[in-house]
């Protein structure tokens, strides 16, 4: 398995630490990582967490700027991408078609190819540009997963709340996460 991870610069870049980690849990997953110039700034800002550290989980990690990098072409073959978080600049970015980074251009490689794209949206409240372009995005074809909260498997904490992301984007691509609950159902 190959996946594409972008991260651009809303806030919750750390979102992306976990959710590396959790695809480094599965097999035989490739994982090929490339960072906006503002969610690198938004890592500096938000969190303590080492930068370095969080590079290091991906294979590969790609120059935001490098448009010559293997996934900026549909002939290198992905199993789709995930956007987590995605900004409302990238979002607009992937929804018009503007390519002028490679988070971006490699979004626009996955949907022309037909390969699945997960967006995790993240601003609020939402506008109206940003509600247009979030049903842009689904009527291209794209997966929308906010990170939105959930309390009906008992999570109480923020790492419970991000696990349930990931488990819920994970399961996008058919993959499982051992820190997910889901819900069991009752009589
Ligand atoms: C601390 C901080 C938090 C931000 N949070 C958001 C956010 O939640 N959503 C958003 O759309 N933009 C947010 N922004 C603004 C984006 O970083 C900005 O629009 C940037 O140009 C996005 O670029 P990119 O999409 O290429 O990564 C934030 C900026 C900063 C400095």
């Amino acid at each position: 398995m190959r996946i594409v991870v972008g991260v651009s610069g809303a806030t919750g870049v750390e979102m992306c630490y976990y959710l590396l980690k959790a695809l480094k849990t599965v097999p035989d997953c490739e994982i090929h990582l490339v960072v906006s110039d503002a969610a690198h700034r938004n890592w500096e800002l938000e969190t303590k967490l080492d930068y370095e550290d969080f590079l290091s989980l991906a294979d590969y990690l790609h120059d935001a700027h490098n448009m010559a990098a293997s996934i900026s072409s549909g002939s290198f073959v992905t199993d789709g991408m995930i956007v987590m978080p995605c900004s409302m600049k990238t979002l607009a970015g992937i929804v018009t078609g503007y390519t002028d980074n490679l988070v971006l251009r490699a979004a626009d490689v996955c949907l022309k190819e037909g390969r699945r794209v997960v967006l995790v949206p993240r601003e609020m409240p939402l506008g109206r540009v940003h509600l247009k372009n979030l049903l842009a995005a689904s009527e291209l074809g794209c997966v929308i997963v906010p990170p939105m909260l959930t309390f009906y498997n008992g999570s109480k904490t923020v790492t419970e709340q991000v696990n349930h992301i990931i488990g819920k984007i994970l399961m996008q691509f058919g993959l499982t996460f051992d820190d997910f609950r889901p819900w069991q159902g009752t009589d």
